[in-house]
């Protein structure tokens, strides 16, 4: 699940009392042990390493804040001279702690269960370091890549720069694979998204070389996805505002998808999860497909309905793995 790890579990609710947020990131005991909860308590097949996007942004050269009105940059990226000091890093010094957390978690599951190492995808990381925060409609770094195309270009390549060790960093740690958020992609149109953000995806995922498969999450990318398709990587993760089948159809076997039960479902009573759950599957008859949530798992979701989403998928896909076709 999207954000599996986070304040539904009270287990992590307890850890984050006594712990700020970057806190946690940033203490691989922490980290770890949050990392594996939603593991032990509810079996998920993969886990994937607590840390946020903005850890790179930090450690770029920007402060950074994480509060509880979400994440402030009070030192926002505006201006050539900006883009000029932002800093590829070496992950083993400045951001030690996630290949280290990577690598107590990877000790504590075994080489069974997939660790999941993640970064955010240039345009989506560029929002908030040009904003500062997320805000509706994003006008201050869209009149930046109007304005200044170029620099806006520029800041894009840098931060794939510096996103490609991040994530070898994480693999070398034990990342069986990677996971790109492009939360904001949505926001541009087909022309703009292509001059931009997807140059930017497409250096990454051609940065690592095929190391390991890359998810690439894009929300709101309806209008996007002949595009997204391009970006080389191998699984394509979506929101519920598109329809699983009708991607297969457009783009065909070859890219796998993740996703995508909107995440309000898990407050639904369990008849409701379970339907929406087997139609998700049964959408993609079980192939080629990661069963997931849209977006991130909402703070108000019970426990129970997101044990009880785990383990309708659990069920169904293994059924799914036999020749036998629909699953009820
Ligand atoms: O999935 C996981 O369990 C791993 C951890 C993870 C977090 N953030 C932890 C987190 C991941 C993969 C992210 C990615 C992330 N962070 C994205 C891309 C995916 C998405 O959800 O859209 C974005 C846009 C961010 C930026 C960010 N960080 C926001 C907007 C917020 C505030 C949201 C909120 O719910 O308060 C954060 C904080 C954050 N990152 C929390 C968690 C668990 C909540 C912090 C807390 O414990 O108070």
């Amino acid at each position: 699940m999207m954000r599996q790890a986070g304040r539904y579990l009270p287990e992590y609710r307890e850890i984050r009392a006594k712990h700020a947020f970057l806190e946690v990131c940033k203490t691989p005991q922490l980290a770890a042990e949050v990392s594996i909860q939603p593991f032990r308590r509810l079996g998920v097949d993969a886990v994937i390493v607590f840390s946020d996007i903005l850890i790179a942004a930090e450690a770029m050269g920007l402060r950074l804040e994480l509060g509880d009105a979400g994440p402030n940059l009070p030192n926002p990226v505006r201006s050539k001279l900006d883009v000029d000091r932002l800093k590829v890093f070496d992950p083993e010094e400045e951001t030690a702690f996630l290949p280290e957390a990577i690598r107590r978690i990877v000790k504590s599951v075994g080489p069974e269960v997939p660790v999941l190492g993640f970064a955010g995808a240039p345009w989506t990381l560029g929002c908030y370091m040009v904003e500062g925060k997320a805000k509706e409609g994003f006008a201050t770094v869209k009149s930046f890549l109007y304005h200044e195309p170029k620099i806006f270009r520029t800041l894009l390549h840098r931060i794939a720069q510096a996103t490609i060790p991040y994530l070898k960093a994480q693999i070398a740690a034990g990342a069986a694979a990677v996971q790109l958020f492009d939360t904001w992609c949505g926001e541009l149109n087909l022309p703009d998204y292509e001059e931009f953000a997807l140059p930017a995806v497409q250096e990454i995922i051609a940065g690592l070389g095929g190391l390991v498969p890359v998810i690439y999450y894009t929300k709101a990318s309806q209008h996007l996805l002949s595009a997204v398709a391009r970006s080389g990587a191998n699984v394509l993760s979506v929101d519920w505002r598109v329809d699983l089948a009708d991607i297969r159809t457009t783009l065909g076997p070859k890219i796998a998808l993740q996703g995508n039960v909107d995440p309000a479902v898990l407050l639904a009573p369990p008849e409701r999860i379970r339907d929406v759950t087997l139609a998700t599957i049964n959408s993609l008859a079980g192939h080629g497909h990661i069963l997931n949530l849209g977006h991130g798992i909402l703070q108000n979701t019970p426990v129970e309905n997101a044990q009880f989403f785990i383990e309708t998928g659990q069920r169904a896909l293994i059924q799914h793995a036999r020749p036998a076709a629909q699953v009820r």
